[in-house]
């Protein structure tokens, strides 16, 4: 494909993201304690603890090895292995930086290479049992998330509020209010110069 070892490593460190199911691929554990939870079915075994953030984590765990919940596949671990890959696995794991510049620059070549389909016309699937339909994946909103409930209770706090007790009052808001109100009393009692009588 043209690409050479730096961009072979830094493109391997998209599995920084994502699982592997034994189930699908053949590879890693039907779940580990990393996976239980998560986007879409839970299950896997993901190459890294935060496993939906994007960074140089990859080349840290893999560096350490520091958990058999933790994937490594033979590809992954000959990045550490070939001498010529070390040099930038061991860049990757120091300086997240240079990983996602490298990530940048060998993710645009890839994508320009243009995917290529074998065979040429593609691959249809069968036998599907109901269109895919994406609305049916959506968690909804009839309940709020735990995470949400939480910024919202922190929001409320930081203006004053706890759970406890009301809001106090709103000082900026009474002076708009009074300032309106006098507003309201000078029009209606209040001398008027530009009545018809101004001019005696
Ligand atoms: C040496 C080349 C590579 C090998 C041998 C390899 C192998 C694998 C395997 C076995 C899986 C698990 C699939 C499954 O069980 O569902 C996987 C997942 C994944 N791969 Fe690779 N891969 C390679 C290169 C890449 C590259 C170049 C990228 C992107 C630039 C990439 C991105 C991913 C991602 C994001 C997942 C997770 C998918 C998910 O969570 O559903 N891989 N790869």
């Amino acid at each position: 494909m043209g690409l050479d070892d730096k961009e072979i490593v830094a493109l391997s460190g998209a599995h920084t993201l994502g699982r592997a199911r034994p189930d699908r691929s053949g590879w890693g554990k039907p779940e580990t304690k990393y996976t239980k939870t998560g986007p879409g079915e839970a299950g896997g075994q993901s190459w890294t603890v935060k496993w939906l953030k994007f960074d140089n984590s990859y080349f840290k765990d893999i560096k350490e090895k520091r958990d058999d919940d933790l994937l490594v596949l033979p590809t992954d671990a000959a990045l550490f292995e070939d001498p010529s890959f070390k040099n930038y696995a061991e860049k990757y794991a120091e300086d997240v930086a240079a990983f996602f510049k490298d990530y940048a620059e060998a993710h645009a070549k890839l994508s320009n290479l243009g995917a290529k389909f074998d065979p040429p016309e593609g691959i249809v699937i069968e036998n599907v049992p109901e269109k895919f339909v994406a609305a049916k994946y959506s968690t909804g909103k009839k309940e709020l998330s735990d995470s949400m409930k939480k910024k919202i209770r922190a929001e409320y706090e930081a203006i004053g509020g706890s759970p406890d007790k009301p809001l106090p009052t709103n000082y900026f808001l009474n002076i708009i209010i009074a300032i309106g109100v006098l507003v309201l009393l000078s029009t209606l009692f209040g001398g008027n110069n530009n009545s018809d009588f101004s001019g005696f």
